[in-house]
């Protein structure tokens, strides 16, 4: 038959079940297209009420929901905006943390001494680890490193026999210890080089080192006890090498008395730093055996919140 007008008449010839050919009315095409009507009214409705939801919008026709490209464009900056400004703000308060934390080991290892340094740091040995990644951002800010111009005295010189008392991360064995013998003492054992111990008693013989190094070392509240011990170790003549924070000393004369009191001859006093001082002194004796510690002559040297 001839189809003069497919939306009416015939419209189609389909298949039937069997294979065999079925003839499509013009009232099945008509309620076939009322179907199709309604379905995508039905589907229009559910796209409204998603975008007044605001969370989605359908793309083509297979009900499939996506978000539109505009939609992600106008949700994405603030919510990676908000992300980003949560983390800078979780960066800013951890620093803050942080900081916090070093000034408060540091003002205890200040105010304190020895003994008690070294007994906090042995229950926690986190603590060091806690106040060296402090102090080396301070020490990022300086425009010299003391213990740079100690290990540049030592570079040139003939083998010695060297005691770096509170060495840190034993930077200066690592510098030159291959010249010289470096024995590096610090409250916590941070790498093989170091040996864990209060340095009011050191693990050393009397008289058996050329050279004594306490680089900002002189913390506890009991230093005077460390430069006792620094004789005790040093041979007759042998070196006594000392940096400070010229802040913490309030009378240089008084502070140099005290340590010639134990047993030391100044040799040099290096005041051209503005920060730091750096005292040569020479073993001339044993120390006395009374002695007082003298807190007073070294201040704490406190770090500003930032
Ligand atoms: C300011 S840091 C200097 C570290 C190193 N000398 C430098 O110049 O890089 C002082 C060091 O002395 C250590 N220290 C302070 N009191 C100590 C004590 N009683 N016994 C052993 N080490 C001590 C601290 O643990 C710290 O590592």
């Amino acid at each position: 038959m001839k189809q003069s007008n497919r939306g009416e008449g015939i419209a189609k010839v389909a298949k039937g079940p069997l294979g065999n050919r079925t003839r499509v009315t013009k009232a099945d095409t008509a309620q076939k297209a009322l179907k199709l009507k309604r379905l995508k009214a039905l589907l229009n409705s559910r796209d409204d009420a998603l975008q007044k939801q605001g969370s989605s919008k359908r793309a083509g026709v297979g009900g499939i929901t996506v978000e539109s490209s505009q939609q992600r464009e106008k949700l994405a900056p603030a919510s990676e905006s908000a992300s980003t400004q949560m983390s800078a703000l979780q960066r800013k308060m951890k620093q803050k943390l942080k900081g916090a934390r070093f000034r408060w080991i540091n003002e205890t290892m200040y105010t304190t001494t020895g003994e008690k340094s070294f007994e906090m740091v042995q229950k926690d040995p986190g603590i060091f680890e806690e106040y060296h990644q402090g102090f080396a951002a301070q020490v990022d800010k300086w425009p010299i490193n003391p213990l740079d111009v100690f290990i540049e005295g030592l570079r040139g010189r003939a083998h010695l026999v060297v005691a770096d008392m509170g060495c840190g991360e034993a930077r200066l064995a690592a510098a030159v210890g291959k010249q010289h013998t470096i024995h590096s003492f610090d409250l916590v054992a941070h790498n093989k080089r170091i040996t864990a111990c209060n340095i009011a008693n050191v693990p050393l013989c009397n008289d058996s080192v050329d050279l004594v190094v306490f680089c900002l070392a002189l913390m506890g509240t009991d230093f005077i006890v460390f430069v006792r011990e620094a004789n005790r170790i040093l041979r007759q003549n042998g070196e006594l090498k000392i940096a400070e924070v010229v802040s913490r000393i309030s009378d240089m004369s008084a502070f140099v008395e005290a340590l010639e009191e134990q047993g030391f001859e100044l040799i040099c006093k290096d005041t051209t730093n503005k920060m730091f001082v750096l005292l040569e002194l020479k073993k001339t004796g044993p120390c006395p055996t009374s002695f007082s510690t003298r807190p007073d002559l070294l201040k704490p040297c406190l770090y500003k919140r930032r």
